[in-house]
């Protein structure tokens, strides 16, 4: 179901300036890519020309159906794979750059995702991200707190209070980082952090 409401449901938000924020993100991917959670594929169309590899990880089936459509249609050279960020298929330091959008608010255990991040990148490789997370603003950290369940009921594990940022950081992370809102979607998903990080002994 959430696969089937997935697009439709983003699209405002989309036309209202995350569809810009994906294009411009994701100029900058380069070498072998992996994308983290790729969904429907809405950040396929934003990938620059000339990766060496572009490798789709996403563990959903209804969602992986979708994706190979989408991926079929842009006539792009991309590989669905079956995976969780948590147990990546990939050898140690073998991937240039790592995508994640909306993906980190989640995964399960955003620790062992962010691990296996940090293992498979290659030295100076990149994690780029556009994620949602918990508000700077109490009160609507509290709101997060109180809607955080029913909403990670409705919206497929999504956890809308979790602090990726913090997180990343302890995980031994460093981070490029800007804030920005999610117009025109639900207030306890607004807050966006997006930006670039590498695991610093990368
Ligand atoms: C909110 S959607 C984001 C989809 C896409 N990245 C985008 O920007 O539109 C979250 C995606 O993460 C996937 N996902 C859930 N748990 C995951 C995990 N442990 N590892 C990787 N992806 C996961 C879901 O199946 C879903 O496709």
């Amino acid at each position: 179901m959430f696969a089937v409401v997935y697009d439709p449901s983003l699209a405002v938000g989309e036309l209202a300036g995350m569809r810009r924020r994906r294009r411009r993100l994701l100029a900058s991917a380069h070498g072998r890519v992996v994308e983290l959670g790729a969904g429907t594929g809405l950040n396929l169309r934003h990938y620059p020309d000339g990766l060496e590899a572009l490798l789709l990880v996403e563990p959903d089936a209804a969602m992986r159906r979708r994706l190979a459509r989408r991926v079929r249609r842009s006539g792009r050279a991309a590989q669905v794979v079956e995976a969780s960020a948590e147990q990546l298929p990939f050898a140690d330091h073998s991937v240039d750059t790592i995508v994640s959008t909306l993906v980190l608010c989640t995964v399960d255990e955003p620790q062992r995702a962010l691990e296996e991040i940090a293992r498979v990148l290659a030295p100076g490789g990149v994690l780029l991200f556009v994620e949602h997370v918990r508000a700077e603003s109490s009160w609507l950290a509290r709101w997060q707190d109180r809607l955080s369940t029913p909403w990670r009921h409705f919206a497929c594990g999504c956890r809308c209070n979790r602090a990726t940022v913090e997180l990343m950081r302890a995980h031994g992370f460093e981070l490029e980082v800007t804030e920005a809102a999610w117009r025109l979607m639900p207030p306890i998903v607004r807050p966006l952090v997006i930006g670039r990080a590498r695991p610093r002994s990368a």
